[in-house]
């Protein structure tokens, strides 16, 4: 299990083990150039290759990008249709590849309103990969991070119904095993493209000590020297997660 940033202090990295991403912009990019609002989010998917590689190249050990949203199906249904559609030959011509990078691939979402193909191209993905070590790929969609806590909390008490009872109450760290990113440690940094300031019900637990940096950047601007300025901004950060910046000295030492 990876630690809890709310009950143990995590260790100190040089760089950011999880990198979580809302890759937004693609319609605006699309926009900005008379385009439809499909051709940015083609253009988003090659975004998602230089960032793959700069992971790699960088020794971080997961990356999540937030690709569809629990909020997303309110899109007008054309834009939901080729978003799937995109999704669909992503899943048909990427994972392959991700396997021979030896990338392990993760969706983590409500994938039950997908259709067959999409669930069975997941499904498939996920057991080829499953024992690669080298970067952790999650793709969020479906997403929501209220559904990801909701959904937690059933299956915790689906397995502990007596906890019902128990007075102490609830111990946060108690739904942790549940969350559908009990795989990864908490991310470290949290990247949002496209200008807004806002986490869009993205992973509202894991978030809690993260640090957050926004860029105006558009999604398919995003490049491998973006990421690259992401990653120096967040090495100059002090992560307290609550204590002093002396203490923070002091077990440096
Ligand atoms: C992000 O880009 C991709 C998805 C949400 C699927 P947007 O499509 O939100 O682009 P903007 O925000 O309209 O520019
Ligand atoms: C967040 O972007 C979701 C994804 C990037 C998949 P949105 O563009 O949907 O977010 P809002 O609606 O502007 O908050
Ligand atoms: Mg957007």
């Amino acid at each position: 299990m990876f630690k809890s940033s709310t009950r143990d202090i995590p260790e100190a990295q040089a760089v950011p083990r999880h990198v979580a991403i809302i890759m937004d912009g693609n319609g605006r990019w699309a926009k900005r150039r008379m385009l439809p609002r499909v051709a940015g989010h083609r253009k988003g998917v090659q975004a998602v290759r230089g960032v793959v590689r700069a992971c790699l190249e960088n020794g971080i050990e997961f990356l999540t990008l937030f690709a569809f949203s629990s909020e997303n199906w309110r899109r007008p249904a054309d834009e939901v249709s080729i978003l799937m559609e995109l999704f669909l030959r992503t899943l048909e011509q990427e994972v392959t590849k991700l396997h021979e990078n030896g990338i392990r691939f993760r969706v983590i979402g409500d994938t039950s309103r997908f259709d067959l193909r999409i669930r069975e191209l997941i499904a498939a993905g996920e057991a080829q990969t499953a024992a690669n070590t080298r970067l952790t790929l999650a793709i969020a969609a479906n997403y929501g991070g209220r559904w990801d806590i909701a959904q937690a909390a059933r299956r915790y008490f689906e397995l502990n119904p007596e906890a019902v009872h128990d007075e102490a109450g609830l111990r946060p760290e108690a739904l942790e095993p549940f969350l559908t990113m009990a795989f990864a440690p908490e991310p470290d940094l949290f990247i949002r493209t496209g200008g807004e300031q806002r986490i869009s019900n993205f992973l509202l637990w894991q978030l809690a000590y993260s640090e957050l940096y926004f860029t105006d950047l558009l999604w398919p601007d995003f490049d491998q020297a973006a990421f690259d300025a992401a990653i120096a901004w967040y090495c100059k950060r002090e992560r307290r997660f609550g204590r002093t910046s002396e203490q923070v000295e002091a077990s440096r030492a």
